[in-house]
């Protein structure tokens, strides 16, 4: 357990999907003036480099955010990707590309005063960092950082004061049973409080659990009677690879999805031209796609 060090997929493709659909959803909730409580069950660093050595080391982020910043010639990208694009460009004031924001600075540069922010982050040295970041924001009581299983610490801020919530569920799945949890968490949240957002990041690898999380999540929204929204990218195949000397090759994380759960109602329209511009400016061969599903209630 805890191996798995964000700052090396930071601003990968999953990263930009992820945080492409957090910004679409957060910008709807903040139409209201009504306060907002975001919970972030997984929570990470806040911040990272991607001039560093982890972000140097993994290539993740060459071919994700930074093939989209380096604005290779085509079509312009949809509002919901020039908009995560210009929160990104926002923390590189002078240009650039040397900072990546991860999903807590994100949302804390678009929360509004009366809006709360909770951040889980177990890994002690990520929660270490995580907690010197905020710190640096001087956000005083809107932003608290907890060292706790995200798990079992964001239901208590469920439903909040407000009655408006939206909850990033964002786990690393590097231990199988976070497949499991996850789903487990959604339903115990939506027994809490049922017209929360949900928003949930998850791999898509050949394990079975990976397959079933899904299926159990679009149950789970049905049998509650709620609407949900499932939007996947992929950018290269999920087979193993043979090396010119015979070696197998992993191919890496090939494909992710975001599970909205009560999502706005303009996200699927705002998502669709989105992912068409996205899936062939990150393909990394010719399986590259996406695809968006959903169901209103
Ligand atoms: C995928 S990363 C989070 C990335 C972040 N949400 C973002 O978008 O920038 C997952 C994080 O969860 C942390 N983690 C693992 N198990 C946890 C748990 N049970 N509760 C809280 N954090 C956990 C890991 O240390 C890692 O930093």
């Amino acid at each position: 357990m805890f191996s798995y060090r964000h700052a090396f997929h930071a601003g990968n493709h999953a990263d930009v999907l992820k945080h492409t659909v957090l910004i679409a959803v957060l910008e709807h909730l903040l139409h209201k003036d009504t306060p907002l409580t975001v919970v972030d069950t997984h929570a990470g660093a806040g911040l990272y480099r991607l001039d560093g050595d982890y972000a140097g080391t993994s290539g993740e982020a060459a071919e994700g955010v930074l093939r989209l910043l380096a604005g290779t010639p085509g079509p312009t990208p949809p509002p919901a990707l020039a908009r995560y694009l210009e929160v990104v460009r926002g923390f590189n004031p002078g240009g650039g590309s040397r900072v990546y924001p991860g999903s807590p600075f994100i949302v804390q540069r678009l929360l509004r005063p009366q809006d709360r922010l909770k951040l889980c982050e177990l890994h002690p040295t990520d929660a270490r960092t995580l907690a010197a970041n905020v710190a640096q924001l001087e956000a005083g009581r809107q932003v608290a950082v907890l060292r706790e299983d995200g798990f079992g610490a964001a239901t208590k801020f469920l439903p909040p004061p407000s009655r408006r919530a939206m909850v990033l569920v964002d786990p690393s799945y590097e231990i199988k049973t976070d497949y499991g949890r996850t789903a487990a968490f959604v339903g115990e949240a939506l027994k809490r409080f049922a017209t929360g957002v949900y928003v949930v990041w998850h791999p898509i690898i050949p394990r079975p659990e990976a397959h079933d999380l899904p299926r159990r999540l679009r149950t789970l929204a049905t049998r509650a009677g709620k609407p949900w929204l499932h939007a996947t990218l992929t950018v290269k195949s999920s087979k193993v690879a043979a090396t010119p000397d015979g070696q197998a090759r992993r191919p890496g994380l090939p494909a992710s999805g975001m599970f909205v759960l009560n999502p706005p109602y303009t996200l699927a329209e705002q998502l669709r031209p989105a992912l068409a511009w996205l899936a062939p400016q990150l393909a990394q061969d010719r399986h590259a796609g996406f695809t968006l599903d959903g169901a209103s209630a």
